[in-house]
């Protein structure tokens, strides 16, 4: 292998923006095959994505070598982009074009992405979604005039902080819609470090270590001196103190009540079949009143499927009644009967998140990267309703 050849890297976000623009790609990912297993770079055709773990990859390098396309790019990925760097060299040794993800599959998992949903209009409201794209995560600022507040941050604050300045804004409020379990929230750093109040509903918060102020139904949050209208509205079932947030009777930010295509699972708190209960009447009773206008925007997604043309996962309330399978359940009973019968086996280290994000324990930045590995399990695994 030599030395002398300068390896070429692709960012996280280029990687995703060749992705979403539908170029030709063909991703190598050398790591070992659990890994890969768990988590992978989505959005490809099987055929464009490979895995050769990279020990195996140095014990048979010929063999290796003759599954890989000579004619393509050819984008390898590791962990944390050290050992796809050394077998992209190999690659591009051999006369193949290759490149590195920079910063390996924890890049990716820290890659935010943004998408604007409304630049001001007439009630002056700018409302941005944040798309942490390997964890599928939504996160969102809400802003008007001067003012701004944040939504389900992630711990990666440093993104907020440059969207805010960039809108020109000030932080007000930040908000977690419920207690999270797939990730570490930012929300109550976030809070800390701008010296603004944090919101979350009470029922998930007892037992915090921090201060907050209880997201009560029908609070209305002011944003500054604008007619931007944001109303809390109770929305229990995938946890208890679950809240959405409707802005303007038009957009309804679900955290995890409703999803495009499914529903946040109600047994986090191990139990399931009370927070079911919940779930169904928050979307057949409490929901029941919004209009089929009303924009769902959720905390989770499970794939680029769920992603609209123009970047957005969002779906209108109107179509989720008729497309979501959880909607066309119609009684208590074979509701619950659904959805119990599809709950996936909950990640163990969520019951460790939910303390981390209470403030009953930290951890630390290596604790941290490996708990939030891969892909949020936080939706109910519903199969279409025939
Ligand atoms: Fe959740």
């Amino acid at each position: 292998m030599s030395d002398s050849l300068a390896i070429e890297e692709v960012t996280a976000e280029e990687l995703y923006q060749q992705l979403r623009r539908g170029e030709p790609l063909f991703i190598l990912d050398v790591r070992n095959e659990e890994e890969f297993s768990h988590w992978r770079i989505e959005g490809l055709p099987p055929s464009a994505l490979v895995n050769m773990p990279y020990f195996a990859f140095l014990e048979d390098e010929q063999g290796c070598l003759e599954q890989i396309p000579r004619a393509r790019n050819v984008t390898v990925v590791c962990a944390q982009g050290g050992s796809s760097a050394f077998i992209a060299a190999i690659l591009a040794h051999q006369g193949i074009h290759s490149r590195n993800l920079q910063g390996g599959m924890v890049a990716w998992g820290n890659l935010h992405v943004t998408t604007t949903i409304s630049s001001p209009d007439e009630s002056g409201l700018t409302l941005l979604q944040i798309n942490r794209v390997g964890k599928r995560c939504l996160s969102y600022i809400v802003a008007s005039g001067s003012a701004a507040m944040i939504i389900d941050p992630s711990r990666h604050l440093e993104r907020y902080r440059i969207l805010v300045k960039e809108q020109q804004t000030t932080l007000t409020h930040v908000i977690d819609t419920h207690l999270h379990a797939d990730h570490i929230s930012g929300g109550p750093e976030m809070a800390g470090l701008f010296g603004v109040p944090y919101h979350i509903r009470l029922d998930d918060a007892a037992g915090a270590k921090f201060p907050y102020h209880s997201l009560d139904d029908g609070t209305r949050l002011a944003l500054g001196s604008s007619v931007v209208e944001i109303i809390a509205v109770h929305t229990p079932g995938h946890t208890p103190g679950s809240t959405s947030l409707l802005i303007n009777e038009k957009y309804l930010l679900t955290g995890d009540t409703l999803f495009v295509s499914s529903i946040g699972r109600p047994d986090l708190g191990h139990k399931a079949e009370e927070w079911a209960r919940q779930l169904y009447r928050t979307l057949f009773e409490r929901m029941a009143s919004l209009p089929d206008d009303v924009l769902i925007l959720p905390a989770h997604y499970a794939g680029a499927a769920e992603m609209r043309r123009d970047g957005v996962v969002g779906i209108t309330l109107g179509e989720a009644r008729l497309r979501n399978p959880a909607f066309q359940v119609r009684t208590e009973p074979e509701f619950l009967d659904y959805v119990l019968e599809h709950l996936a086996p909950q990640p163990s280290v969520y019951q460790e998140i939910r303390r981390v994000n209470l403030g009953q324990m930290l951890f630390d930045e290596e604790h941290a990267l490996e708990a939030e590995l891969g892909p949020n399990q936080c939706a109910a695994s519903l199969p279409p309703r025939s």
